[in-house]
């Protein structure tokens, strides 16, 4: 039998577990220039919720449709294939809905996993994933660090935000979070060895308990919320500091909030530069041995939110809205 989670109605705001309802159905004969996966893994992305509104779609995904799967990230197994690019057995980071099981003609957008995986699979979907190699490109090739300077990350706690807080430290840079509750703060300073931690539960006060946290002024920031918190950043920025733009969760599927200080990057003369990862496909294999050498060598840590069965798929992509994942948010079906 093949489950699916479809999107039962348009979320109103943050996703909440009755957004979503499984369907159960039959396993899809393979047609000629198909194959078949077995899902083993769903990850959960922020970013899905942007197709998730009917007036959505994009050249990256058409908007989701009501009563069909919900499209996300999956770490796959060819388990049947009638298709010449692709084995029984190949293990593939795939477009995918959330399902157990994807018929695909090869057209997705699918990235290739070594034969034997060195780590435990949903690794690759974490740090060796989308939102390790965001982290690693947008902190390696885009924000650079250097020591001495004042980085700080919004999300800090989160799938990208955790690993681009340990690749920034690797710099020797005083690394600052911004997350959502006492609780993370703490998290993100023992556990990820972050300097300081921001709480942003109360956005009146964020500018201020950013300058509190980073008394020099901020160097570089690495956004993944935008609104508000870009705002407040933009208002402890230095002279010549970079903004690397990664994502901005704070506007998805709402009215974004739109920073009102924007004549302070004249001012302060800033850089912004944003990226998308998926469109450095070319180069996934170069980020991922370099974020496995800093595994293998406990460099960095690779932390998980993890949930079991798909019936939780829904749960956990509401959870990661909600601020109540610790690291990446997968699920293990
Ligand atoms: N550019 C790219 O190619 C690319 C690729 C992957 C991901 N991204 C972006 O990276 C960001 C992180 O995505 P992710 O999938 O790794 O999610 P995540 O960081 O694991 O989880 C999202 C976190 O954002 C925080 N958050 C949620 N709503 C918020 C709000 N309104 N204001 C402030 N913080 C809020 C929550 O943490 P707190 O407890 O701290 O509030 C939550 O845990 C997203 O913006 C995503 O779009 C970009």
């Amino acid at each position: 039998m093949m489950q699916s989670v479809i999107l039962a109605r348009r979320p109103d705001g943050n996703p909440v577990e009755k957004d979503f309802a499984i369907v159960n159905g039959e396993i899809p004969e393979v047609p000629k220039g198909s194959f078949l996966t077995r899902n083993d893994f769903i990850s959960l992305d922020a970013g899905f919720r942007n197709w998730m509104n009917a007036d959505s779609g994009d050249n990256i995904l058409p908007a989701m449709e009501l009563d069909k799967p919900v499209m996300s990230l999956v770490l796959a197994q060819v388990i049947e294939s009638r298709h010449p690019d692709y084995d029984t057995g190949d293990r593939l980071m795939a477009r995918f809905a959330w399902q157990t099981h994807s018929l695909s003609d090869g057209t997705d957008f699918i990235a290739r996993l070594p034969e034997e995986l060195e780590f435990d699979p949903s690794t690759y979907m974490g740090i060796l994933g989308d939102t390790g190699m965001s982290a690693y490109f947008g902190m390696t090739e885009i924000g650079k660090p250097k020591a001495n300077e004042c980085v700080l990350i919004s999300g800090a706690g989160g799938a990208v935000g955790s690993i681009a807080g340990q690749i920034a430290k690797l710099s020797g840079s005083r690394v600052v979070g911004i997350v959502g509750s006492v609780q993370k703060a703490n998290w993100i300073c023992k556990t990820l060895g972050y300097d300081a931690a921001v709480d942003h539960s109360n956005d009146l006060e964020l500018a201020e308990n950013i300058k509190t946290a980073c008394p020099n002024g901020v160097d570089l920031f690495f956004d993944n919320v935008g609104g508000k918190t870009l705002e407040a950043a933009i208002s402890n920025m230095n002279h010549g500091g970079r903004l690397t733009l990664c994502g901005a969760i704070s506007g998805y599927g709402v009215t974004a909030h739109g920073p009102k200080n924007l004549f302070e990057i004249c001012t302060k003369e800033l850089s912004i530069q944003g990226f998308m990862t998926h469109l450095r496909h070319d180069r996934y294999e170069v980020a991922r041995n370099k974020l496995a050498s800093w595994l293998r060598a406990g460099t960095i840590k690779s932390p998980e939110y993890r949930l079991e069965g798909i019936e939780n798929v829904g749960k956990a992509f509401s959870d990661l809205y909600a601020g109540r994942n610790f690291g990446k948010t997968i699920v293990a079906l």
